[in-house]
């Protein structure tokens, strides 16, 4: 399969970040088209009809999303965008606002038009320092231009975008835990229901969206439901922008229809450093199961990769060569996952903590056939008790390295002269 390019077609064009440019290339054509003349419940049934999903990470329908807002005009609503993209391997968002700002600002402004929001927000990862530069200018520019402001095409409809730079950490990326940091409070997750589509920013009605997601709206308003319906597969629709990262030649961002294989897009990355082949990749980001070369002719699906017991997540594929050892890469996922969870509550916030010091004991030599089945133990209670869904993604990536590789796990555990372990072994931090 060859690569579409819709979101990406204009991303290496000189200057067309600019407006003039993402004007001259065919932007802005979709606000004209939707503003005032189609109402903003027929715009969230054409939404639903292309079958476009979130492409933050879960999937879900972006148009039963806006249908969850109330209709009740006198509420006050928000659109807020999430771009705060701290997920291990994904760095499509980044390109997408640095190199086409003004395709987002489009894609913000038909969804709060939609789901009748007069003031919006982009929540930017705090790092991105060039993008959140480009946000700010790419506002500016469309406020100049009267594609955000008051009366918006001369209708009652107006429109304000605030730029907001993200917190600098991985759990903000989750949507309550946004909307806390987006108020000025510690970005920690909220109980949900109340869905944000309910009780959201400032306890008001919000729909949050992934970056990728939003200028896909675009594209849909200007070609029609059925023709986004067409490319893809039948709950797949549309393409998918796939990161790839590690033991490639060619690492990148690279858009294909949803559906494509692995192999394909592997490929597309120039395939493996020469002389080595490919051992395993985390296909959605690294909150998920492991493939190995068995899986090389999947089709990159939600469905496909769910039945697998993995996740298309955010299509962001964490690629290793044979000289990966998954002892190492368990450990270090999990560092991460330490050092992000937020705290709040006790499986995630020990068991993160217990799963590194037993991966660094067994890494050092230390370890037994035991702490295998412990370390399952421990990420099933994280995966099935935790309070946000920071810890049931942290538990794949590891529970999966030791299904799939449990023979490197060994090796390390039979340098460990009492691998069988002491049945009253005191086992004492550093250790556990
Ligand atoms: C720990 C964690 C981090 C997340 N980080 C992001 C992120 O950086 N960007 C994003 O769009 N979604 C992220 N999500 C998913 C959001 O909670 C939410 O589902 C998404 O923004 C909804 O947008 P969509 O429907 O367009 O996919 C994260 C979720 C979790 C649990
Ligand atoms: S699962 Fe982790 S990140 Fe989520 S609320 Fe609990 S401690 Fe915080």
């Amino acid at each position: 399969m060859a690569e579409k390019r819709v979101l990406l077609a204009n991303i290496d064009k000189e200057n067309q970040a600019q407006i003039d440019t993402y004007e001259a290339n065919g932007g802005y054509k979709a606000i004209r088209k939707a503003i005032p003349n189609i109402a903003p419940n027929d715009l969230i049934e054409i939404v639903k009809q292309s079958g476009l999903r979130g492409r933050g990470g879960a999937g879900f329908s972006t148009g039963m999303k806006w249908g969850f807002v109330p209709k009740d005009p006198s509420l006050p609503k928000y659109l807020v965008c999430n771009c705060d993209e701290s997920e291990p391997g994904t760095f499509k968002d980044r390109l997408l606002i640095e190199k086409d700002p003004h395709q987002l600002i489009e894609g913000m402004i038909l969804a709060s038009y939609a789901i009748g929001a007069k003031k919006a927000f982009i929540y930017c990862r705090g790092e991105y320092f060039e993008g959140l530069k480009r946000l700010r200018k790419a506002v500016e520019e469309a406020k100049s231009k009267k594609y955000l402001g008051h009366n918006l095409f001369g209708s009652d409809y107006s429109l304000d975008i605030i730029v907001h730079p993200g917190a600098g950490a991985y759990i903000a990326g989750e949507e309550t835990a946004l909307l806390n940091s987006l108020e000025g409070l510690r970005a920690t997750p909220r109980l949900k229901p109340p869905f944000p589509a309910v009780a959201g920013l400032y306890s008001k009605p919000t729909v949050i969206n992934n970056v990728e997601t939003l200028c896909n709206v675009v594209h849909i308003v200007n070609n029609g439901a059925e023709w986004y319906q067409s490319i893809g597969k039948p709950k797949n629709t549309g393409t998918k922008i796939f990161q790839v990262s590690g033991h490639v030649q060619k690492p990148g961002c690279f858009e294909f229809a949803l559906g494509v294989t692995l192999r394909e897009v592997l490929d597309a990355a120039g395939g493996m450093f020469p002389g080595t082949t490919f051992k395993a990749c985390y296909p959605g980001g690294s909150s998920c199961s492991v493939l190995t070369a068995r899986d090389l002719d999947i089709t990159m699906e939600f469905e496909t990769l769910a039945a697998r017991g993995s996740a298309l997540g955010t299509a962001s594929i964490i690629v290793m060569n044979d000289t990966a050892d998954m002892v190492k890469v368990a450990l270090r996922l999990m560092q991460f996952y330490q050092n992000e969870s937020c705290g709040k509550c006790t499986p995630c916030r020990e068991g993160t903590r217990w799963v590194v010091q037993m991966l660094t004991r067994l890494e050092a030599g230390h370890g037994t056939y035991r702490d295998l089945d412990v370390i399952e133990q421990i990420c099933k209670n994280m995966e099935e008790n935790s309070f946000c869904p920071l810890a049931a993604g942290a538990a794949p990536p590891v529970v999966s390295a030791i299904k799939e590789f449990k023979n490197e796990f060994e090796m390390y555990i039979q340098r460990n002269p009492n691998a069988q372990g002491h049945p009253k072994m005191k086992v004492s931090y550093p250790y556990l």
